[in-house]
């Protein structure tokens, strides 16, 4: 089979796609000539987003919708496929992080990063599937090193990304047969993102991240959105249900301190 890294046509969603990792993400593949369509909870983003992939040539749309909810979902996921037609790529990436020690979690705290994160990923996935297309399809769902590795101030975090991995592979399964392919990427610590901000807010834990990464450097979201052309292109044809860190060896170290970071920061904020 002939190799490709153009998506000219192909329809690529990502939801969660308008800030950080995932709206760089989406604007590689629309540098690539897909067609783009990206989701998130707040119409500013949305538009912003749609404008600067408009920007860089692509036929780009989107719409809002709370992961939460899957009628939202639903109805924009319709409102696509209406105007684009099959999916060819779906990112799945929409997530909410923040620092807690479990003892200091609200019961709602932890409701709504698991709503958000895992039931979020399931309302997403059962939304798309009928809209891939098939054979062919390559579904990509943002993970996190908390689903395999634990991490102090992340038990909402670590319990809900674990799921979506597992979602990952479940479907993988599946899905196999109608030829759609289901995978995780994980990505490592990546520079001027709004979960690193959560996670290393000053330089001195800046800096200790960069410490834990074996490559000894942030990542960007060119690194995360390289990773996931690759996977969605033919290169990538005989990859499912794999769990893949694109972190410089990040999750191989632990996340060097990360861990401990955070436990500290918070038992001092306490
Ligand atoms: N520490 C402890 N608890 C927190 C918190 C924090 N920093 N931020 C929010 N919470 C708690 C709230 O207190 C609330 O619980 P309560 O009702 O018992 O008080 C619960 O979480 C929900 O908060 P709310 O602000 O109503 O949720 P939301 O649904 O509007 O937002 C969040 C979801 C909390 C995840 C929000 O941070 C968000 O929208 N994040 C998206 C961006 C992001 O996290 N990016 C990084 C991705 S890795
Ligand atoms: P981000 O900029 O906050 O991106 C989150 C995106 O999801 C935004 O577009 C946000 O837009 C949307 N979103 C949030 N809650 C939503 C909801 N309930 N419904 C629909 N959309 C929602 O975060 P990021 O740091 O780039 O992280 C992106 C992904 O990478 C996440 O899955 C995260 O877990 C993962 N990750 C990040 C890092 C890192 O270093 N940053 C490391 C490992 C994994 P709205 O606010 O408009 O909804």
């Amino acid at each position: 089979m002939a190799i490709s890294l153009d998506f000219k046509g192909k329809v690529v969603v990502v939801v969660g796609g308008t800030s950080g990792i995932n709206r760089g993400i989406a604007e590689l593949f629309a540098a690539q000539g897909a067609r783009v369509a990206v989701a998130s909870r707040r119409q500013k983003k949305v538009d912003e987003t749609v404008d600067s992939l408009q920007r860089l040539g692509a036929d780009a749309i989107g719409f809002t919708a709370d992961v939460r909810e899957p009628k939202e979902l639903e109805s924009g996921l319709e409102e696509v496929h209406q105007k684009f037609g099959d999916f060819d790529v779906v990112v799945s990436g929409a997530a909410g992080n923040f620092p807690s020690l479990a003892n200091d979690l609200s019961w709602n705290g932890f409701k709504s990063v698991v709503d958000i994160d895992l039931r979020g990923t399931f309302h997403v996935m059962k939304a798309v599937f009928p809209r891939l297309r098939k054979p062919g399809a390559s579904v990509i769902n943002i993970s996190a090193p908390q689903a395999f590795l634990p991490m102090k101030a992340q038990v909402h975090v670590c319990a809900a990304k674990a799921g979506v991995d597992m979602i990952t592979r479940t479907l993988a399964l599946e899905w196999g047969a109608s030829g759609v392919r289901v995978n995780s990427i994980v990505p490592g610590p990546i520079d001027g993102t709004e979960g690193m901000a959560r996670l290393a807010p000053d330089e001195k834990s800046r800096k200790s991240a960069i410490r834990g990464v074996p490559l000894g450097r942030f990542g960007t979201p060119v690194d995360i959105g390289n990773a996931c052309l690759f996977l969605a292109s033919d290169l990538g044809s005989y990859i499912s249900g794999a769990i893949i860190p694109v972190d410089g060896g990040w999750s191989q170290n632990n996340c060097g301190m990360m861990s401990e970071h955070l436990g500290m920061m918070m038992e001092r904020k306490a």
